[in-house]
């Protein structure tokens, strides 16, 4: 397709990099915790965290976590369930254990020292462009891109990039790291705090915008227009019932398999509830703890229904007292019957922790909740 001469991308748009470097010299954001930081293991925990978390909610858990974890070594003896301790309520745990491997990758092939070239971060578990940029440019000052959501519409938008496509960007970006080239990190984070504090996606502040005259998209009216958005369907709702099984003070909780979803992570017995027919819960949860759990259990009255959105589906999850009648566990899952005070030993999803202090264990107090 031809581009009219109006369309063509800004010649000049490294010109971009002083005004920006300016501006984050004297506005750069303030609650990004590990700025500053030259450690390159805290930066890649600190860029791992903040992969799908906003930087001001991982500010907390980098610092509890470095604490905690503070050398590649450290991390790679760690227990896989300390770590996902953790990392409770940041969710995508996936990446929890990923860093592990990650750092026990780093011990056994590299000395324990983080690999400096994208090529070789890039091999490491759970390390994608956007974070092998990230380290390769913050923590070794390589000529590298990374470009997250932020930077992606800053960027989108100072050249007027219709599509927006990853070979697209990591050019433009490239564009101005080449123009500064002593201060590659800090032209990362100076477009990834400018996304975030003035060209944000909707009503940007462009009277505030260090780039604004040379924005072409300002300029030629597309603002809202770019970045183009990403079309995503509702994710589809899954229906699922749980089972909070008490037998004497105790109650039943079972370790997810650590491959998958929430994995390693702790939770109680549940039954997928099939639409569109609605399965009735007390039923299917009796059923399921005989069958697929060895247990005769007394399925009562429901306590409340949480909703969690997930990246991929929405869960409806009904959640029911049950009292043991008789039976041992026999699943393949490893499973524990835990009394009160004992359920801030596990790491379990953010979505059941307020049901476990409310409804579960409520006088329990658990320290990693005491945030
Ligand atoms: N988001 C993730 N990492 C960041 C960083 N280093 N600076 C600004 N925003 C970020």
């Amino acid at each position: 397709m031809a581009s009219s001469p109006k369309r063509r991308a800004d010649p000049d748009a490294s010109a971009a990099a002083p005004p920006l470097l300016a501006w984050f010299d004297a506005r750069q954001r303030d609650d990004v915790a590990w700025r500053g930081e030259r450690d390159p293991y805290a930066i890649l925990v600190a860029e791992v965290m903040a992969q799908q978390t906003r930087v001001e909610t991982a500010a907390p858990y980098h610092r509890r976590f470095m604490d905690r974890f503070p050398d590649v070594w450290t991390l790679a003896e760690a227990e896989e369930d300390d770590v996902l301790g953790l990392w409770e309520g940041l969710g995508y745990y996936a990446r929890a254990r990923n860093l592990r491997r990650a750092a026990r990758r780093v011990v056994s092939e590299y000395g324990g020292r983080i690999p400096r070239a994208v090529s070789e971060l890039r091999t490491l578990p759970g390390v994608g462009p956007y974070t092998a940029g990230a380290v390769a440019s913050v923590a070794f000052g390589l000529p590298e891109p990374a470009v997250d959501g932020n930077a992606r519409r800053v960027l989108s938008r100072l050249g007027d990039l219709e599509t927006a496509s990853p070979s697209e960007l990591d050019r433009a970006a490239r564009a101005l790291i080449a123009a500064v080239p002593e201060r590659p990190g800090d032209v990362n984070q100076a477009l990834m705090d400018l996304g975030s504090a003035v060209c944000t996606p909707r009503g940007p502040r462009c009277g505030a915008c260090p780039l604004s005259s040379r924005c072409l998209a300002l300029r030629r009216g597309t603002i809202g227009e770019r970045p183009p958005r990403k079309r995503r369907a509702r994710s589809p709702e899954r229906a699922e019932a749980a089972a909070i099984v008490r037998r004497g003070g105790r109650v039943l909780v079972l370790r997810r398999p650590s491959d998958g979803l929430l994995g390693g992570l702790w939770d109680f017995p549940s039954v997928a509830l099939p639409a569109p027919t609605p399965t009735p819960p007390v039923p299917a949860l009796t059923r399921v703890l005989r069958e697929g759990f060895g247990l005769d259990c007394r399925v009562g009255e429901e306590i409340r229904v949480l909703r969690h959105t997930f990246s991929h589906f929405r869960l409806r999850l009904t959640v029911h007292r049950a009292r043991w009648r008789s039976g041992e566990v026999t699943s393949a899952r490893q499973h524990r019957w835990v009394g009160r005070g004992e359920f801030g030993d596990l790491a379990f999803p953010a979505y059941l922790r307020r049901l476990i202090n409310e409804d579960v264990s409520p006088r329990a107090v658990s320290p990693r909740n005491a945030r």
